[in-house]
């Protein structure tokens, strides 16, 4: 068995860095991705964390993240978690270059970075990965609808990857959260919405724990958080579409929307 080696994306705040936390708690050397400086603050705040700064929304930080790794060696564990929203009317304020990156980010990179590591998980005969998409993978998205669709793909696109390793002894969990008490909200523009001022958040701390130990298990899906959020998960799904975003919209609609 090779030593344990894990890389996490997204892993200077919120849910990927108390992910990060729990490798380190185990004992397990965390390559830590992020794109601010505080990521270096929080590797070092650890015993086996190591930062590395790169802008995954872009190729040369993705090539940047994995000559990175490759230093060291080849992970053992991978969580693919960065991700963002762009908050706002799609045909009305938000601009194209920071929905662009968005997807970039969130379906891009995730792509990028599972094809680069994947191969040699499997010539192991053993790997495992997280996914973090979100409960809203089956919900139409008003305000934020780069943002669910990026998640829909998230989830198929793992479910996918699921069904083609099995029986190499590489695993693929996607991680569902529901709303979670991070910076997500502030940092997609989205402060002046429901969602973000009166909807309950889970505790990113719980989110991981079950997220850690769902993706070490091998499960296909982890719901974070409350049981909440599962049920919220199925009922979207077994809501007519117009319903569901009808629903959704009441919640992610910013304050100053024309519609
Ligand atoms: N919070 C929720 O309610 C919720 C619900 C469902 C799903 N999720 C998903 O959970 C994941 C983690 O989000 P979070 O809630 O923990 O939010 P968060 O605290 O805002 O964390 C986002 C992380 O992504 C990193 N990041 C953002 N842009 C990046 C870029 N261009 N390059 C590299 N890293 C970048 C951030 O680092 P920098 O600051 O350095 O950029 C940060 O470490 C996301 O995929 C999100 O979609 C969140």
């Amino acid at each position: 068995m090779p030593t344990p080696f894990a890389v996490v994306t997204g892993a200077s705040s919120g849910i990927g860095l108390a992910l990060a936390r729990r490798f380190d708690a185990e004992g397990v050397e965390v390559v830590m991705a992020a794109d601010e400086e505080a990521v270096e603050a929080e590797a070092a705040a650890l015993t086996c964390g190591r930062a590395v700064r790169a802008d995954l929304a872009t190729e040369e930080g993705v090539d940047h993240l994995v000559a990175a790794v490759r230093e060291i060696g080849e992970p053992t564990s991978l969580v693919l978690n960065a991700g963002t929203a762009v908050g706002g009317e799609f045909a009305g304020g938000t601009a194209l270059s920071d929905q662009l990156r968005a997807v970039d980010l969130d379906v891009r990179a995730v792509v990028h970075l599972a094809k680069v590591f994947l191969p040699a998980m499997v010539r192991r005969g053993h790997g495992r990965v997280l996914v973090t998409s979100s409960i809203v993978d089956a919900a139409p998205g008003p305000y934020q609808v780069v943002y669910n669709a990026s998640k829909a793909f998230l989830s198929n696109f793992t479910a996918g990857l699921r069904a083609e390793l099995r029986g190499t002894g590489v695993t693929v969990t996607t991680l569902r959260p529901g709303p979670t008490a991070t910076a997500f909200f502030a940092r997609s523009g989205q402060l002046d919405t429901p969602l973000a001022a009166r909807v309950p958040k889970d505790d990113p701390e719980e989110v991981a724990a079950q997220a850690y130990e769902a993706m070490m298990a091998g499960r296909p899906t982890v719901y974070g958080g409350s049981p909440l959020t599962r049920v919220a998960h199925v009922l979207t799904r077994l809501t007519p579409e117009r319903l569901a975003a009808t629903a959704l919209g009441w919640v992610t609609k910013p304050r100053g929307a024309l519609r």
